[in-house]
């Protein structure tokens, strides 16, 4: 066998080898569309304080406010409509409040006090077995 057929011969036998490892990997990466519903933490973590932060949603932070047992799931996107900064959940005022420029937002994302003019974008959100979903869109 001459050295180049040898060569050849080794690199079809590592592609034929290789190609279902690199078709499982793809098969297994899941895209997520608009219409998905996601997975954002347990619901037994919701049930304790009644609320559940999640930080790192495909969304970005969503903070969802209920329990399993309350009927109805309120998810809100933590990302200030003004200029991106993160809002916290005031429990005691019970309003998301922009740390950078002041914008307070009600537990439905809507504006209380600018300078933000949109409200904060909500999602659907439900309990599915032992998880909070979301829906993303
Ligand atoms: S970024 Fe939130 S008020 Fe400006």
């Amino acid at each position: 066998m001459k050295r180049r057929d040898f060569i050849n011969w080794v690199g079809l036998g590592w592609i034929a080898s290789s190609l279902p490892v690199a078709i499982a990997a793809c098969s297994s990466v899941k895209n997520i569309g608009l219409e998905d519903w996601v997975s954002v933490g347990p619901s037994a973590e919701l049930d304790k304080t009644g609320q559940l932060l999640a930080k790192e949603s495909p969304v970005g932070p969503v903070l969802i406010v209920g329990t399993s047992k309350s009927g109805s799931l309120t998810a809100v996107s933590l990302t200030c409509t003004h200029a991106g900064c993160t809002v916290g959940w005031k429990t005691d005022t019970k309003k998301f409040v922009c740390p950078c420029h002041g914008s307070e937002y009600a537990l439905d994302g809507t504006v209380k006090r600018g300078p933000a003019k949109e409200g904060l974008k909500t999602f659907a959100a439900k309990i599915e077995g032992d998880s909070v979903v979301v829906k993303l869109g």
